[in-house]
């Protein structure tokens, strides 16, 4: 018999883990990592088999996700939405088998290998082959009602295709539901959390957190503006078709025009399976979705049907899990960086430690409100990830092993003082960046020099960071003009500078004096504007002296522009000391123009939605096409987009256009359009 302390503890850990669930599928925002999060179920389990008078049906190891928010409609699911069981090593795998094997008395299944994909599960119901609903999977039995937020969603569509009379020979079925993940695409996740850094938003934990954050949108229209995309990997219920296998389904999907992973191969034997697991283990980061494992299925539907499920997950299906991409290790420090904008940002300096292949000795702690959140002190043991995105991040501190001293030390102040230069370092209220008060701090410099040279704006070979940092050191670059008006004897006094060397540099210097104005707008390193802006302002303006002689009004106007981002321009060309910069590299040679021509504006006041594949133009390259004529493009349609562009198998917003009377244009009457700015 179980004792009260056991009573209470399994107790606690029910309570905990439906608490982290809640966080985890309600509120997008969970506050432990999935390993930890594993090892309490596991916990949980291993209790309940020591103490089976403990264990109940409602115990969190037998059930799945958590209860639907009351803010999307509940929809019960036809079938439940199982989860799946875990393992995480080679012998948990071979047991698996040898259960399927025993289950099957001896039959020799054939595995279906598919990638866990890290994203928000879903059920798309297809009726009479229209897409009628989708569903989140909610706690397996009831979910919440997405279909708007679904039908937006680029590759989910609205009809599903007739596939080859060979494959069918009723079409469409009265019912299928397919089911899969909605995910965020790593690369897009990546670019999206360094946008909102820079908007001073907070960045999402991973890309898993934003699909969810974003099909939880209650106005579609925000949810199709997020690059959402689905992957397909199940069978719900489906009537009117006859399908057999998991293979066979999945290859019904695809021709149906329905999104399947492209990894997916069917093998024959568990030594497959574990080559499958081994490769798709290095090639975890090439998907374009995050992945945290493999699923292996039974391939057959009798297969199937003879193993069962129990309460909480199928027997004919596993998944194995990889090793978390998180390591615990020690924080040695936190020092602050001064950056290029006088930006101070803290950052932790860590026990060096391997994280998805790459050893972590420095994370960003972003500033000093995420610092001090995250409550990390010097002494702690932290947890480091690496997740969907190259930066790493410190993601909390673990309190048990919390030494005394430290927890005595209280947590972590912001130094009032530049590191680099003495001068304070002050916070504007409202703000939660802190910036260095020098203009002329040498780190800031630095940072100016290395962002000047870089790839986005004047990409000056052979002038890196270190270069950078060696010039300034050497004092013989003290502002970004100095680049410009360096001699070649006092390079060559330079350590480890040879003639070579020097010449290389001294030709890249020259060649970046033909960079177009945009180029040079982005190494100005002016607030708010990127590339983006720097391209729009260029090509409105077209020279140094038309930006310098414009109002904040005038550039305000530029279409993608606006007030806020022409203050900042303003603001920068009317100081002084930037007006002397910018005339001594005019006077090192820098050009001041652009080759984009004015008045080519000839989209300006466009919105334009691009649907299906064109011929001539790939998606960025259409794209593009439309921005540098002043257009714009946006990936929903509304009253307020100008035209569709249809190409080959549009998608679902070609009806949205045809429904709201926006004009629909192929692909001839697309390049008409760019040439004319009419439509034909
Ligand atoms: S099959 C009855 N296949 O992982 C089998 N699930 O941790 C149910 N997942 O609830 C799931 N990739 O949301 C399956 N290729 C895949 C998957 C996958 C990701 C999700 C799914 C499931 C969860 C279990």
């Amino acid at each position: 018999m179980a004792d009260e302390q056991t009573r209470r503890t399994v107790e606690a850990l029910r309570t905990a883990i439906e608490q982290h669930r809640y966080r985890y599928y309600i509120l997008s925002d969970p506050h432990v990592t999935d390993a930890e999060f594993d090892a309490l179920v596991a916990e949980l389990a291993d209790y309940e088999t020591r103490h089976p008078e403990l264990d109940r049906p409602d115990s969190p190891t037998h059930t799945v996700g958590a209860a639907p928010s009351p803010a999307f409609a509940a929809v019960q699911h036809r079938r439940q939405m199982l989860s799946l069981d875990n393992v995480f090593d080679r012998e948990g795998l071979l047991a698996w088998a040898e259960r399927v094997a025993r289950g099957l008395e001896g039959a020799t299944p054939a595995f279906v290998c598919e990638l866990k994909v890290d994203g928000v599960a879903i059920s798309v119901n297809y009726a009479d082959g229209r897409l009628e609903r989708a569903v989140t999977r909610g706690d397996g039995r009831t979910g919440e009602d997405v279909t708007h937020q679904v039908r937006t969603i680029d590759g989910v569509p609205d009809w599903i295709e007739r596939p080859d009379a060979a494959v069918v020979d009723t079409w469409p079925p009265a019912v299928l539901e397919a089911r899969g993940e909605v995910y965020y695409p790593v690369a897009e996740f990546a670019a999206m959390n360094t946008a909102r850094e820079e908007a001073g938003e907070p960045r999402f934990a991973n890309p898993r957190n934003a699909a969810s954050g974003a099909l939880r949108q209650k106005d579609p229209a925000i949810t199709a503006t997020r690059p959402l995309r689905l992957v397909c990997h199940g069978m719900g219920v489906v009537e009117g078709v006859a399908v057999h296998s998991q293979s066979a389904f999945l290859s019904l999907l695809d021709a149906a025009g329905l999104p399947v992973a492209p990894e997916t191969r069917t093998v024959a034997d568990i030594d497959a399976v574990w080559a499958f697991i081994e490769e798709w283990g290095r090639r975890r980061h090439e998907p374009t979705y995050e992945i945290d494992g493999v699923v292996v299925k039974v391939d057959d539907h009798g297969h199937q049907r003879r193993l069962g499920a129990t309460s909480k997950a199928p027997r004919w299906a596993i998944a194995f899990k990889y090793p978390p991409e998180e390591q615990q290790t020690r924080l040695e420090g936190i020092e602050v960086n001064v950056g290029r904008t006088g930006k101070v940002t803290p950052f932790a300096v860590l026990d060096p430690v391997l994280v998805a292949g790459s050893t972590i000795s420095l994370a960003t702690l972003h500033n000093e409100d995420q610092a001090r959140l995250k409550d990390v002190r010097p002494g702690d043991t932290v947890v480091v990830r690496k997740a969907g995105d190259v930066i790493p991040e410190v993601v909390g501190y673990v309190a048990s092993l919390r030494p005394p001293e430290v927890e005595r030390a209280g947590p972590w102040h912001m130094p009032t003082v530049c590191p680099f230069c003495g001068s304070p370092i002050q916070r504007l209220e409202g703000e939660a960046a802190s910036y260095c008060t020098n203009l002329d701090c040498p780190n800031r410099l630095l940072e100016s020099v290395a962002h000047f040279a870089s790839r986005g704006a004047m990409d000056i070979e052979g002038l890196g960071y270190e270069t950078a940092k060696l010039l300034l050191d050497q004092e013989l670059v003290s502002d970004l003009a100095d680049i410009y008006h360096l001699e070649r004897d006092d390079l060559l006094e330079l350590e480890r500078f040879g003639p070579k060397k020097v010449d290389n540099l001294l030709a890249g210097i020259a060649s970046s004096k033909d960079q177009p104005l945009e180029r040079l707008l982005v190494g100005l390193n002016i607030r708010h504007v990127g590339g983006n802006v720097a391209r729009l302002i260029a090509r409105h303006f077209s020279t140094m002296d038309a930006l310098r002689t414009a109002d904040a009004a005038a550039i305000a106007a530029v279409g993608g522009v606006g007030p806020v981002i022409a203050e900042a321009v303003r603001g920068f060309v009317d100081n002084p000391r930037n007006a002397a910069l910018v005339d001594k590299l005019a006077a090192g040679g820098v050009r001041m123009d652009t080759e984009f021509v004015r008045g080519e504006a000839t989209l300006d006041g466009w919105t334009i939605v691009l649907t299906g594949g064109l011929d001539r133009y790939t998606r960025d390259e259409a794209k593009q096409a439309i921005e540098d004529r002043g257009g714009k493009v946006t990936s929903s349609v509304s009253g307020k987009t100008s035209a569709v562009v249809a190409g080959a198998d549009p998608g679902t917003k070609a009806d949205k256009a045809a429904e709201l009377g926006v004009p629909l244009i192929d692909e001839d009457a697309f390049v008409t359009l760019l040439e004319t700015g009419e439509l034909p």
